[in-house]
């Protein structure tokens, strides 16, 4: 049988608490896996310290652990968010944008362990909100790290970060609505994994093609019917982001009253967040003032209320920074 093997990074395992609750491997050569700590072993500071300094910041579990290892990557999120200071915003950022593809897979595989890939989920839209409560810097690093290539994961984790930053500007604070908003934000585009990817990377579609694209707010919700926890909130979220002030959004070219106000939240940060990062179809990313000014006139497609806030966060706090 094949062993399948997946990286994780090194820092994780020095900040799991207890016995390693699997084995850990390391590449000595590419392909060649070598067992570094056994299941039930215990790691200290002393040891990461010394991988640190010969730059081994990745090491490998099987990918029958994957679950295991996320969970704990929520436990290491949620203790950083409880005790500030104790990782650094930089780890913290490692840590979010490894566990984006584990989240997506997770959710996408629908299986038995959904209920623990929403806590993980969670986790990380709790992570982020400490993240920006500070300053906008957590939330440019990340878009800096992330800003490079696009993939769907990213691009997600990108427009959470910016509704949860809209969402606080624009006066929600409870952290409930917050966490609804970021997962909703998070799972917005999750439809896109059940159309053809080739869609997406033309810039030119036919209207049955475009009609075809039109239907992944509809599959992302399919999708989540299977996720334990998802609430009506999170639903709506994800089906009414891609409607538009004007009536002329979709699935349902719903009227501005109509359209569930957070979801016009998430509208402008994914457009936003689509500007200011590379695609499949335009290699050259916008710079954020260029995107507002792109946004500001499309006139009815946004909330213009909620474009002006997120136009005076922006500026305010990186002409601050
Ligand atoms: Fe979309
Ligand atoms: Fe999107």
């Amino acid at each position: 049988m094949i062993t399948n093997f997946i990286a994780i990074l090194t820092l994780c395992i020095f900040k799991m608490k207890g016995p390693l609750p699997f084995d850990v491997y390391i590449e000595r050569f590419p392909g060649k896996f070598t067992k570094l700590y056994h299941k039930g072993d215990e790691c200290d500071q002393e040891q990461l310290i010394n991988f640190e300094a010969k730059s081994v910041q990745v090491m490998f579990i099987r990918e029958d652990d994957k679950v295991v290892y996320a969970t704990h990557l929520a436990a290491i999120l949620d203790d950083a968010i409880d005790y500030p200071g104790k990782l650094t915003d930089t780890d913290v950022v490692e840590i979010v944008a490894r566990g984006l593809e584990i989240t997506f897979e997770q959710v996408l595989e629908q299986d038995d362990e959904v209920g623990e890939n929403l806590r993980w989920a969670q986790s990380q839209v709790r992570a982020s909100l400490s993240l920006i409560t500070k300053d906008l810097s957590g939330a440019m690093e990340i878009y800096r790290t992330l800003q490079q290539d696009f993939d769907l994961a990213k691009h997600s984790y990108m427009v959470m970060l910016f509704s949860l930053i809209l969402a606080r500007e624009v006066g929600y604070e409870n952290e409930k609505k917050l966490l609804q908003i970021g997962l909703g934000a998070l799972f917005h585009d999750l439809g896109q994994t059940r159309i053809d990817e080739e869609l997406f990377r033309r810039t030119k579609l036919t209207p049955k093609e475009w009609d075809a694209v039109k239907d992944h707010p509809e599959l992302g919700i399919k999708i989540l019917d299977h996720c334990k926890g998802v609430t009506t909130e999170i639903r709506q979220i994800v089906l009414h982001t891609h409607e538009q002030i004007n009536g002329r959004g979709y699935p349902n070219r719903l009227a501005n009253s109509q359209i569930y106000p957070p979801a016009k939240i998430v509208a402008i940060a994914d457009t936003f967040v689509s500007l200011i990062s590379k695609t499949h179809y335009r290699q050259l990313s916008y710079t954020p003032i260029e995107a507002l000014e792109i946004m500001r006139v499309d006139e009815g497609h946004f909330d213009l209320g909620f474009l002006e806030s997120f136009s005076k966060v922006f500026f305010k706090k990186t002409t601050a920074a």
